[in-house]
């Protein structure tokens, strides 16, 4: 039999949690972060949700649970990333995935869409098995079946009473920062209705209430229905839902309600937005329904800015739900690859990838060609090559990368690459990125005295916001179409008489030099009118602070070690010299600038590789170091209080993914098939990643045995691969020349002729 491969998403209430343990409909919407179960190529121990799946599909199958076969290998990273659960339903996705995964095993023929009401069968069956008989099967629903369902509870399991879509909504998850335990708050909720059943029933009414207001708003636009007054609707259901949650954390004294929550809500509130947790409450997400997507952008900034919590952009709701898929997912954990041919990386990527080994032809020597080398440029005489090579180990947000680095320097691929490895053991990055938002300056000088002052010139231009954003947004009307446009209109005095007005435009997946350029040259005439001061600079600026990329990765102290001497190294000693090399760069700005540059060299090698603008991204980050009124490092690192290694990074990533070099470009194309990122804010976050992962590499070398070694075996092996060594001299050609102490061409000759000499 074929291998199966199967894939099942998480879930998040949207609506009806705790109403529908007490028969009102909710609404669960399957959420695209995947559990994906394969042939385990080992036998691992079996968790309750595995076993108890198991157990229920043989039941139905009438046999006993061996003759299914060695239960699959199911992977959840993405359900929690840096090893954080963010409560989206993984043990619903397992049981769907190990149903599945036995019963297409069992039944090779019959069609996917045949088999999935015996999926959902087995798996809630196993699912509510492994939680001792509780659960009501909501989430196994929309894992399995994906979309958003209006649910009810029947008989004491879910049902799916119909498929509600409200596509004019859009719906954002925001991380609340704390694990939350469902089923203790239900425990404690139960408990409270015996001392106090009144204040529990009024508090469970008015969520079944405000579930039933929200079940009417959550629909498509009808002939007659007034847009505003819908989303109104549906904003008195989230606050009536919010009461109720406030109701029964007051009488079953249960924190449901937590801290962040509450400033989410009232951040969502002061932004006209809907809001309410999803799920229990106590931390895990908080749900935000917004009328259009700038909405939830403004709102998202707000709260990063003010309060650091994040919108997790990569969350989206409506998710497929179950599907057999024709491949295992992409890896980035390639074992040995560094010791490989370059033929045997191309399959192996390609592989891992699942893309066409015959891509790498775009890598080929001559790839670009003259011709179109002399269309990106003028007076074009040649090209410059450089490697293009393969970062390996990276996760973020709990999805592998392969990433892709041109760079000339030595050291810097293995390096990211090992750090990566290290942070992968913690769990991977996590990160998040600001909207696509870039600035476009307009510089206005004041032409004659007697003119306007700059504050009221300023104040002019503040009255004509809206006039002026609408401008900009007809001077690009296909942006709008996919999503951008304009966002703020923002003024600054500069002096007594030079002023800049910045428009920030939403560019989606372009990096948007050009258009931010058209919108700033479209908006100069209309200024110089409102204001009667004289247009001078109209163009981007590279500080791009609205449009940042935030990584955080921690590190377990013991991957730490790897590969250094036990007998010099404790796992504790490095990581608190790495906490030390961090705070020499927060305190002199001399090694801040290495420690930057050490940064960069990952940064810039993916910028590189993926057709970006790296003079743009070095001005940027550099500029962005210094925004606190003196450089400072972009990535620290601190002592978790669990002994664990914490480095947390922000830097402008101004990156596209469409237009410019990375349409031209044959290399760039392939970096980007490689990578598969879903949008420009997500290429962003690798990059960070990739940045931070270069800082970590450098630190850990320097604060321990010194950079030099690690450069001086990566040194040795290009003079030996330059003298010639095949690919099985290689390693021990590399040796021998450390241990002449010579690292030098000529006498790299000289040990190859005599290495050959004695194996031959
Ligand atoms: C060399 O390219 C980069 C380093 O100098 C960075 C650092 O010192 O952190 C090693």
């Amino acid at each position: 039999m074929t291998d199966v491969f199967v894939s099942a998403p998480g879930k998040a209430f949207l609506i009806g949690e705790y109403a529908i343990l007490h028969g009102a409909p909710a609404i669960v919407t399957a959420v695209d972060v995947r559990a994906f179960a394969q042939a385990a190529s080992r036998s691992g121990v079996e968790t309750p949700i595995v076993r108890c799946t198991r157990a229920a599909v043989a039941d139905a199958l009438e046999r006993d649970i061996p003759s299914l076969g060695p239960a699959p290998s199911v992977d959840t990273r993405a359900f929690a990333p840096g090893r954080r659960k963010l409560g989206l339903g993984s043990s619903a996705a397992v049981a769907a995935c190990v149903a599945a995964y036995h019963l297409r095993r069992a039944k090779p023929d019959a069609p996917a869409e045949t088999l999935r009401d015996e999926i959902f069968a087995r798996a809630f069956d196993g699912h509510r098995a492994a939680q001792d008989g509780r659960g009501s099967g909501a989430d196994v629903l929309a894992s399995v079946y994906g979309g958003s369902l209006s649910v009810r509870l029947a008989g004491g399991r879910c049902a799916i009473e119909s498929r509600p879509r409200a596509d004019w909504l859009t719906i954002g998850f925001v991380d609340a920062g704390a694990p939350a335990s469902t089923t203790s708050f239900v425990r404690a909720i139960e408990a409270a209705r015996a001392r106090d059943a009144d204040a529990i029933e009024q508090g469970i009414s008015q969520l079944a209430q405000a579930s039933a207001r929200f079940h009417a708003a959550f629909r498509p636009f009808a002939p007659g229905d007034v847009a505003a007054a819908l989303y109104a609707e549906l904003r008195a259901a989230t606050l009536l839902h919010n009461d109720g949650l406030r109701q029964l954390q007051r009488a079953a004294d249960v924190p449901i309600m937590t801290e962040a929550i509450e400033t989410i809500l009232a951040v969502a509130t002061e932004f006209g937005l809907a809001a309410k947790p999803s799920g229990a409450g106590g931390g895990d997400l908080v749900v935000v329904f917004a009328h259009e997507p700038a909405a939830l952008d403004r709102f998202a900034v707000a709260l990063q800015r003010e309060h650091g919590l994040a919108l997790l952009r990569h969350l989206r709701p409506s998710a497929p739900g179950l599907r057999f898929e024709a491949r295992e997912p992409a890896t980035s954990r390639l074992a040995g690859f560094f010791k490989l041919d370059i033929a045997a990386r191309r399959a192996a990527v390609a592989h891992a990838a699942g893309i066409e080994p015959t891509s790498f032809s775009s890598v080929d020597i001559g790839a670009l060609g003259l011709e179109s080398a002399d269309n990106l440029i003028e007076n074009v005489v040649g090209t410059l090559e450089l490697p293009f090579a393969i970062a390996t180990n990276f996760v973020v947000n709990g999805r592998d990368f392969l990433v892709p680095m041109c760079v000339e320097e030595a050291s810097v691929v293995a390096a990211a690459s090992n750090a990566a490895k290290m942070i992968r053991a913690g769990g991977g990055f996590v990160a998040h990125a600001d909207p696509p938002w870039m600035i476009a300056q307009i510089q206005l000088a004041r032409c004659r005295a007697g003119g306007l002052r700059a504050e009221e010139a300023a104040a002019r231009i503040t009255r004509e916001r809206d006039a002026l954003l609408e401008l900009a947004d007809r001077a690009h009307p296909r942006l709008r179409a996919r999503g951008g446009g304009s966002r703020e209109l923002e003024v600054r005095v500069l002096a007594e008489d030079m002023l800049v007005v910045h428009a920030i435009i939403d560019c989606r997946d372009a990096m948007g030099a050009n258009l931010i350029n058209t919108i700033a040259e479209e908006l100069a005439p209309a200024i110089e009118r409102i204001t009667g001061w004289a247009a001078g600079l109209r163009i981007l600026s590279n500080l791009a602070d609205r449009r940042c990329s935030h990584v955080v990765a921690r590190v377990p102290p013991s991957a730490l070690c790897a590969n250094l001497p036990s007998n010099e190294w404790t796992a504790d000693a490095v990581v608190e010299r790495v906490v030390a090399a961090s705070r020499f760069a927060e305190l002199d700005p001399y090694r801040a600038a290495t420690h930057n540059k050490g940064i960069m060299n990952g940064v810039d090698a993916v910028i590189l590789a993926t057709g970006n603008d790296w003079r743009a991204i070095e001005a940027a980050a550099h500029a962005y170091a210094a925004q606190g009124g003196r450089y400072a490092p972009l990535a620290i690192w601190r002592k978790g209080a669990d002994g664990w290694l914490e480095g947390r990074m922000s830097m402008p990533t101004a990156v596209g993914m469409v237009g410019g070099a990375t349409k031209v470009h044959p290399a760039a194309r392939l970096a980007l098939d490689l990578l598969d990122c879903r949008s420009s804010a997500e290429l962003g976050e690798v990059i960070v990643a990739a940045g931070l992962a270069a800082n970590l590499a450098a630190l850990r070398a320097l604060a321990t045995e010194g950079i030099q070694r690690g450069h001086m075996s990566l040194h040795a092996r290009s003079i030996a691969l330059g003298a010639g060594a095949t690919s099985d001299e290689l390693e021990a050609l590399t040796e021998q020349l450390i241990a002449s102490g010579e690292i030098k061409h000529e006498r790299a000759i000289e040990l190859l002729r005599a290495l050959r000499a004695t194996r031959r």
